[in-house]
């Protein structure tokens, strides 16, 4: 069990005693500092039966870092050596911003989940491209792929969205190995309206022309363009938005966002109250269902699934559902730095008890 792992003993009762946030920003700057060290601990997990070709780009293991952990890209080498197979940075806006006040972060540890009210705090895409750049002069940014995930800034009313967007591909699109759309945070205002068809119709083809125009002027290749749905999308919109990326010409979906649900919660009521996206184990079932849902209705669209997903048989589950990479989020904040080794290892194990050859063989295995 990975919660009684020595280095998770050390380090998880120190950070719980603090305020949340503040727990969260010193995992980022310690892990952020600790690569080296981090890296001797032996967390990542290599053997290619977890390796897989996806937009033609190497997955060494499919368990990334959710969106919204490292906004900054402040840590990357550091997610490496905790043994990720790929990062997800963001979101990052057009303009930098501070996000809502404090407090905004509120763990929930009777149901092992987490509620937050960021709103999308953040250095803005110029001071993030600057940071990404100098990653990679130094040769550390692209150990594994590099999502970057881009949102509206606060500043920006929705009609002008697409803009914003534009604004933030242009500045990170060299660093970026695949790029998400996220229409789907709870913390900024009328963000999840950008769901819906034409909207996010006008917003994907701008960054599908710019993205092409990019890649024909550095003669690189074009970066897969995802767009991250909310749980609260009805069947009928994620149907929608499953066949407008059809129409246009998008790479993938990652599926969920964080809930405004607060379904099945035996969690203290003042703290299940608080405002924002619900994380964790909570998230699970719909996030499941929304992946099956996605899977049989455009089979071959790749999903990123996230929800819940903290040991090696929730992400079982979602690979032989279909999903092509999974990531993790809340389950790092309750299982601690060993989590990702343990589901790397957990699946390689469950492989060979069950005759798999790799994880290519196990995507989609429950729908066939
Ligand atoms: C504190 C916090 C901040 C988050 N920030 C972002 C964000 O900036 N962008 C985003 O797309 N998702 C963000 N998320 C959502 C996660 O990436 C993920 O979709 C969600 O938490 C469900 O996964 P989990 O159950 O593994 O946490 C955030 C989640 C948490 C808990």
């Amino acid at each position: 069990m990975a919660a009684f792992d020595p280095l998770t003993r050390l380090t998880q009762p120190l950070l719980f005693r603090l305020d949340p946030e503040r727990a969260h920003t010193l995992a980022v700057q310690g892990v952020a500092r600790s690569a080296p060290a981090i890296a001797r601990l032996g967390l990542r997990v290599r053997d290619d039966r977890l390796a897989q070709r996806l937009w033609g780009i190497r997955f060494p293991n499919p368990v990334g870092l959710g969106a919204g952990y490292d906004k900054w890209g402040a840590a990357i080498p550091g997610w490496h050596a905790l043994g990720f197979g790929f990062v997800e940075v963001g979101t990052v806006t057009a303009h930098p911003q501070d996000g809502n006040p404090r407090p905004r972060l509120f763990r929930l540890p009777a149901d092992r989940a987490i509620i937050n009210r960021m709103g999308f705090n953040n250095d803005g895409a110029a001071a993030t491209a600057q940071r990404l750049a100098a990653l990679d002069r130094a040769g550390a940014l692209h150990r594994v792929p590099l999502g970057i995930n881009i949102g509206k800034s606060k500043v920006t009313p929705v009609e002008d969205a697409t803009g914003d967007y534009v604004a933030s591909l242009d500045r990170l699109w060299p660093y970026a190995d695949y790029v998400v759309v996220n229409v789907s945070s709870p913390n900024s205002q009328g963000l999840r309206d950008l769901q819906e068809s034409s909207a996010l119709a006008g917003i994907l083809e701008a960054l599908i022309d710019l993205n092409r125009m990019k890649a024909d002027i550095t003669r690189r290749r074009p970066r897969p363009i995802l767009v991250k749905v909310a749980p609260e999308l009805t069947d009928d919109q994620l149907d929608a938005v499953v066949d407008l990326l059809r129409t246009v010409g998008g790479d993938g979906l990652i599926v969920c966002n964080t809930t405004l649900s607060r379904h099945g919660l035996v969690s203290d009521p003042a703290l299940i109250t608080e405002q924002g996206g619900l994380s964790g184990p909570p998230v699970a079932a719909r996030s499941l269902d929304m992946l099956r849902r996605v899977v049989a209705r455009a089979p071959g669209m790749p999903v990123i699934s996230v929800g819940g997903i903290g040991t090696a048989d929730d992400a079982w589950q979602r690979l032989a559902a279909g999903a092509r990479l999974v990531q993790v989020w809340t389950a790092l904040v309750y299982g601690g730095p060993r989590t990702v080794a343990a589901i790397n290892r957990g699946l390689l194990d469950r492989m060979r008890r069950e005759g798999v050859a790799g994880v290519e063989e196990l995507i989609g295995s429950a729908t066939r």
